[in-house]
């Protein structure tokens, strides 16, 4: 059966609604990891393949989000911003010299989601990193359409993200999990 844009919980052509599925997916990580070391996240929600769409997880009660940026690639990041505890994963995505970030809603942190590195504007008006500063892990989309994610907690050892990573704040209740937000 297909999965997606088809599927019961996504009543719409844009994807899931959130009627149908929770604005937080838990999951367990012990009850379902496969020989890899990847959980599925659902076993029929996916995720539409345009850019800004997302899920927001929490892998044995770590906050996470898997978003999909250009092309439909995907990216899993820590859901909660290190620098405040800000709901990151409601971020809009964008390039950033050629770099593509979430931008946090609270105080416009932007995060590249490839390396979780913190990015500002140096005095020279170039963009430049102050290193990794949010954690990001392993995600694939699998040819069943399901999205498997990979939590990394040893690379390395902390990051100012995990400060936040197992809190009660998050993204606001009303936050989408399709959310489109990308420029
Ligand atoms: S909490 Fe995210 S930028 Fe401040």
């Amino acid at each position: 059966m297909g999965r997606g844009a088809g599927n019961k919980e996504s009543g719409t052509q844009s994807g899931i609604r959130m009627s149908a599925a929770p604005s937080v997916i838990e999951v367990d990580e012990n009850a379902r990891v496969d020989e890899d070391g990847f959980v599925c996240v659902h076993d029929s929600i996916t995720l539409p393949p345009r850019r800004g769409t997302r899920l927001h997880l929490k892998v044995n009660g770590r906050h996470v989000s898997v978003i999909r940026g250009r092309g439909g690639k995907l990216y899993c990041v820590d859901s909660v911003c290190y620098h405040a505890g800000g709901p990151l994963t409601a971020g809009n995505i964008e390039d950033v010299a050629g770099r593509e970030c979430v931008v946090c809603p609270w105080h416009s942190y932007k995060l590249d989601l490839s390396t979780g590195e913190g990015l500002y504007t140096d005095l020279n008006y170039k963009i430049a990193s102050k290193g990794k500063r949010q954690r990001t892990h392993d995600v694939q989309q699998r040819g069943d359409g399901r999205i498997y994610v990979r939590l990394n907690l040893t690379e390395p050892d902390s990051l100012p993200s995990d400060e936040y990573a197992y809190g009660k704040q998050f993204a606001p209740a009303a936050t989408p999990i399709n959310e489109t937000s990308a420029k």
